[in-house]
């Protein structure tokens, strides 16, 4: 590594960082991050917090997972790569594949098409949603439906479904096609509804609407994240997801769960379709699958789609997609000690014991300090403060306050992730209840400065 004098002064120097100005990394230089030991993070001056990010909702086995290393570093020794396009294949994809296969079956999910990551694993299902409506002769099919509010990456076809502006407006004009309904957001919504229950309702009755106005058959998938994660952290009532699943069955509209964060254990159920009681078409999925130490992600594919595409007589049938990484033997190796770490930690129990303890922690800090508007929370370890100037007209923070917030809390002890006016918590799923206790009291700290 080179000297300390050295980073800080080409901090941010040489290159861009994502979902930011660079004018605002040259004014305020990010942290610069050098190490990492279990649910912890440490900085170039040795700071060292508790990360309650979770690296970027994807550090699910903290910083110190040993058998992933080894998997990693063996996986090299052997075979660093080889590509699966047509006529190659490696072992370490072939075993993974298997194990996916078995962890996804409670969903209806059997097979899996391998990507780079979650933004990859979005454009593979929107592309091949529009490719099973042709092998079946429904050429038409061809729009897609989202969520406002919802996050699903930032490839054109990703972004295109994105329900937030700020991913939008500075890349336009986007995929033509693509449609946005309310997301059952309780705390804000168009219709003034504070009742979670009511609310699904309502946005299913919003949702049948559109594709009524969009005429069906002209509409290839709905895609959701089952729990809207960087929109805010807005887990729906438990009625909104199944209400989906039926909406778009009926209507021969497939069903895509963005599953980029919330599969493996997030939400305290191995998936946020599960959660829900609800088997979606495809699955995209990344982040988690390897706990970060590789850029990997993978679409898991529904029985009855993968049969259209495997009984096709068409020929229509094959695949003009794939990503030069697809099915890497590092990321493959990577994610089957993953996924075997994940089982046997269990850390979809401790993600809900944990995630009810932060749950509970931030609803208290709710009763003394005013700025925070809504709390949210309470499917495993992924919550948010939304920030207000006032909680009568819920009007939104001053934009430098969920910052400050921010920063308080990292000389406090904790990593938090601002978006918007919201701060959102998506540690490890290894935290302990100390550790809990350490985000609560840094963020106590922060709001007690904005306050
Ligand atoms: C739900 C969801 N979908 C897709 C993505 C994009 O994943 P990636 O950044 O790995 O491309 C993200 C990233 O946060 C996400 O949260």
């Amino acid at each position: 590594m080179k000297d300390e004098n050295f980073l800080k002064a080409n901090n941010a120097r040489s290159f861009w960082h994502p979902m930011t100005s660079p004018a605002d990394s040259h004014k305020s230089p990010p942290a610069i991050i050098t190490g990492g030991e279990g649910v912890r993070i440490r900085d170039i001056d040795g700071h060292e917090v508790v990360d309650a990010v979770g690296g970027l909702w994807n550090v699910n086995l903290g910083y110190s997972c040993q058998p992933i290393k080894d998997a990693i570093a063996a996986q090299l020794d052997r075979l660093p790569y080889y590509s699966t396009f047509r006529g190659t294949s490696n072992d370490a994809v072939i075993e993974l594949a298997e194990e996916l296969r078995a962890f996804f079956a409670p969903d209806g999910l059997t097979r899996a098409f391998f990507t780079s990551g979650g933004s990859d694993s979005v454009e593979t299902a929107l592309r091949l949603a529009r490719q099973y409506h042709k092998i079946r002769g429904e050429a038409g099919r061809v729009k897609f439906l989202s969520l406002k509010k919802g996050y699903h990456g930032t490839h054109f076809g990703g972004a295109s479904v994105n329900g937030n502006a700020n991913f939008r407006t500075m890349y336009e004009p986007l995929l033509p096609g693509c449609h946005h309904v309310s997301a059952p957001y309780t705390y804000r919504n168009p219709f003034n509804e504070s009742d979670p229950a009511r609310l699904a309702q309502l946005c299913l009755a919003a949702l049948e609407d559109e594709i009524a106005f969009q005429g069906a058959g002209t509409i290839a998938a709905f895609i959701m994240e089952p729990i809207l994660g960087a929109g805010g952290v807005i887990p729906p009532h438990p009625s909104f997801m199944p209400g989906v699943a039926a909406i778009c069955r009926k209507n021969g509209i497939l069903l895509i769960a963005d599953e980029v964060i919330t599969a493996f254990g997030r939400t305290g159920a191995w998936t946020g379709s599960r959660l829900w009681g609800v088997q979606p078409d495809f699955a995209c999925t990344a982040k988690a699958i390897t706990n970060a130490y590789f850029p990997f992600g993978a679409l898991m594919i529904g029985e009855a789609v993968a049969e259209v595409f495997e009984k096709d007589e068409t020929g229509k049938a094959a695949i003009g997609h794939g990503y030069t990484y697809s099915g890497h033997p590092v990321g493959a190796a990577a994610a089957l000690a993953c996924l075997a770490e994940t089982r046997r930690l269990k850390v979809n129990e401790n993600a809900a014991a944990r995630g009810t303890e932060l749950h509970q922690g931030l609803l208290a800090l709710q009763t003394r300090h005013a700025v925070i508007g809504d709390v949210r929370g309470g499917h495993g370890l992924m919550c948010a403060l939304e920030l207000v100037a006032d909680r009568a007209s819920k009007k939104p923070a001053d934009k430098a306050v969920p910052g400050k917030v921010q920063a308080v809390a990292y000389q406090a002890g904790a990593m938090v992730r601002v978006s918007g006016p919201n701060i959102i918590l998506s540690p490890p799923l290894v935290l302990s209840s100390a550790d809990v206790g350490v985000i609560l009291s840094a963020l106590d700290a922060g709001l007690s400065e904005v306050g």
